[in-house]
């Protein structure tokens, strides 16, 4: 990994820094960018503006690594509430809720992260929406994957991800590509050993076109999640390959990044949907995706030292 970025990745963990962040007025402005707000009304708000464009959305309410029951508590409400709200203002239809299993107490105990995670995908159910389990780092990975299975086993429509960067993900993505079955397939945001991780970015981007072929030519339903336009072309032509017509998958990107080319490729008739963050807890967040990419960090390092 470049050491760049491992720097980033580890101030993620850093509160002298978060506080930093969080004063300044223009590095402000750049978490607006990436990030939606920290209230129902803001994410609600942003699923609107994007539903007007034409785009889907996938909701995450930030939080990871929960570190005790009640605070795990306090973001299933937060979801429960979102999922509400989605569903009385006739949203139900245009967003759906990305959920991360740290976030409902998978570290503190994975029976009540199972539980958590089941009490938000009955709410969605209801609400006539869907719940999908993000990936964490892969020390979580057969955890989630355990849980997911669990899930699907009452809702088949649970959505799972895979990273291509995790050299396990032909093997998971073999046994995920099934009818039924939705899979966000991206390249992986976390600081990873070269034991189970490629290191290179050409490695990581082979193994996403090898996954993606795998979940193209099975029966699920596969979600790009990725900004990288090499890839976006060459799945858009795949998919063709395979016969898959539009709407059979879909492509996602994050709120904030490459807005244009997500408004592009909706007028263009495929399926997209854009990750949207909101919550108190942005800092993790944010940091990760400066990390993907050093234009990101001198920006946002030139906002933080203009106060
Ligand atoms: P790559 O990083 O190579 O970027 C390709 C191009 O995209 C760049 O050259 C630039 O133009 C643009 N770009 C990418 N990142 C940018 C940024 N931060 N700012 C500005 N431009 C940028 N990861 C994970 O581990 N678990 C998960 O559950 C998810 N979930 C998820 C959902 C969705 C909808 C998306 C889009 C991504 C994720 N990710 C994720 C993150 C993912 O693993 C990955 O870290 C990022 O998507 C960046 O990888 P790209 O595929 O975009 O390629």
């Amino acid at each position: 990994m470049h050491p760049l970025r491992s720097l980033i990745l580890a101030a993620a963990g850093n509160e002298t820094i978060q506080h930093a962040v969080a004063t300044a007025p223009l590095a402000r402005s750049v978490v607006q960018r990436f990030v939606a707000g920290v209230t129902t009304d803001a994410a609600v708000r942003a699923v609107r503006g994007l539903a007007d464009d034409g785009l889907h959305a996938s909701l995450d309410y930030l939080g990871e690594d929960t570190g005790d029951a009640a605070a795990a508590e306090r973001i299933v409400q937060a979801y429960l509430n979102v999922l509400d709200r989605l569903h009385a203002e006739g949203l139900a239809g245009w967003a759906e809720v990305s959920v991360k299993l740290s976030a409902v107490g998978l570290r503190l105990d994975p029976v009540l992260a199972l539980n958590n995670a089941y009490r938000i995908c009955a709410a969605a159910e209801q609400c006539g929406t869907t719940v999908t389990i993000d990936m964490e780092d892969h020390t979580t990975t057969d955890a989630t994957l355990s849980a997911l299975a669990e899930l699907r086993r009452t809702w088949p429509w649970v959505g799972a991800v895979l990273q291509s960067y995790l050299r396990r993900t032909e093997n998971d993505v073999a046994a995920l590509a099934v009818p039924g079955s939705r899979v966000r397939l991206c390249k992986g945001a976390y600081a990873e050993p070269p034991e189970v991780a490629f290191e290179g970015r050409h490695d990581v981007d082979l193994s996403y076109v090898r996954c993606a072929n795998a979940l193209l030519e099975g029966g699920g339903y596969p979600m790009f999640a990725t900004h990288d336009p090499r890839l976006v072309s060459v799945v858009a032509e795949r998919a063709r390959w395979f016969g898959r017509k539009r709407g059979g998958y879909e492509f996602q990107m994050l709120y904030g990044i490459r807005p244009d080319e997500q408004r592009k490729l909706a007028e263009e008739g495929e399926t997209v949907r854009v990750y949207v963050p909101y919550g108190e807890q942005w800092y993790g967040y944010l940091m990760r995706r400066l990390a993907e990419r050093p234009a990101n960090l001198a920006f946002f390092l030139r906002a933080l030292v203009s106060r």
